[in-house]
């Protein structure tokens, strides 16, 4: 297939890229190269054989120029977004522009591209703040943050322009991922280099927030399986293992061999939503399991990856004050 992969230097995209890749997939990458990208996430072998441009989805006419230059694709996947809730609440101003703006741009090349599907990769923080229960995929959207409400107006997007103009447009709401090459801002990123740099260990508020976490490689193996499948839905929950932010530090600090001392509570962020939680087994009954390993082990392995990639570590917090 002829891929098209926004964001493909970020986190998740860098992951799914390296398996499309390696599935045999043909791929068109494109990235702004925000703080939160960096070249080393792709290999040099996927880097000369893919066709790869520094691009700004927001930007109207650059994309529609470079697209039209194209020839057309099967799938676009869309990971481009800024993707930090404490940046969002900051100013939420670049949320709009590539989160919304930039969804719609792309929006506007399906419209004109019939034979294009677009996976839409957006994320449980749609629907709010949940006590109990879990959400499906039918649950009214509540976004809280002015990130979440980026992800939730460029849903909203996808869905009228599939009313409106028919394209083929396929939304995933997954969990908070983790893993290796996440940008040193995030919280087990946080959590890990904190330790590996001698610091207490920063935990919002009383630490009780819940999220379910899964592992980057299996979000984007389930990507994979969206692309390559025949999907009966527009809308798939994505989720992973449910705990608390204090039970997740509790565990790498474990495993990093610190005691939970170095553990401190900061000032809460605003509007912290208290939990989330997907019920995924729309997906699961149609593409199968999603997790592969225990948590646990993801965890170490994500620990090692950290610590065995020092520089990447040092690059991606030199570049979080930009
Ligand atoms: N990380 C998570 O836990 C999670 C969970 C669910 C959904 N998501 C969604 O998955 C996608 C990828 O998340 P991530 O964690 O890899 O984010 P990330 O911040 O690590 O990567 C985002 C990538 O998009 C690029 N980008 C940003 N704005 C752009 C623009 N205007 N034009 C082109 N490229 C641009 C950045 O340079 C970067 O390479 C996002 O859409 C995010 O909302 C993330």
């Amino acid at each position: 297939m002829r891929i098209l992969v926004t964001g493909g230097f970020g986190f998740i995209g860098s992951e799914f890229s390296s398996l499309a890749h390696k599935s045999g997939h043909h791929l068109t990458i494109i990235d702004k190269m925000t703080y939160a990208a960096d070249t080393e996430n792709l290999s040099p072998e996927l880097k000369s054989k893919a066709c790869i441009s520094n691009l700004d989805i927001s930007d109207s006419k650059t994309l529609t120029e470079f697209l039209s230059a194209q020839e057309s694709f099967d799938y676009i996947v869309n990971f481009a977004a800024e993707s930090h809730v404490d940046r969002s609440i900051k100013n939420g101003v670049v949320f709009v522009n590539s989160n919304v703006l930039g969804t719609v741009n792309l929006l506007e090349y399906l419209k004109n591209h019939p034979e294009t599907k677009m996976l839409q990769v957006s994320t449980d923080e749609v629907y709010g703040s949940i006590d109990q229960g879990s959400w499906n995929e039918d649950f009214p959207l509540s976004p809280r943050s002015p990130y979440s409400s980026s992800k939730a107006s460029a849903e909203l997007f996808c869905l009228s322009y599939q009313t409106t103009h028919n394209v083929k447009v396929v939304i995933t709401r997954c969990a908070n991922n983790f893993g290796p090459r996440q940008s040193a801002e995030k919280l087990i990123p946080t959590i890990i280099s904190s330790v590996l740099d001698g610091r207490k260990i920063p935990i919002y508020g009383d630490g009780h927030n819940r999220r379910e976490w899964i592992y980057v490689a299996d979000h984007a193996a389930a990507l994979l399986r969206i692309v390559e499948g025949n999907p009966k839905h527009v809308v798939y929950n994505i989720g992973g293992t449910e705990m608390t932010n204090l039970e997740l530090a509790a565990q790498l600090v474990q495993i990093l061999g610190v005691p939970q001392s170095e553990i401190v509570h900061v000032t809460d962020r605003l509007g912290h939503d208290k939990r989330y939680s997907v019920n995924h087994s729309r997906f699961v009954l149609e593409f199968g399991k999603i997790q592969n390993d225990e948590i646990a082990s993801s965890l170490i392995n994500t620990v090692d990856w950290y610590k065995s990639n020092l520089e990447w570590l040092h690059r991606s917090q030199s570049r979080l004050s930009v």
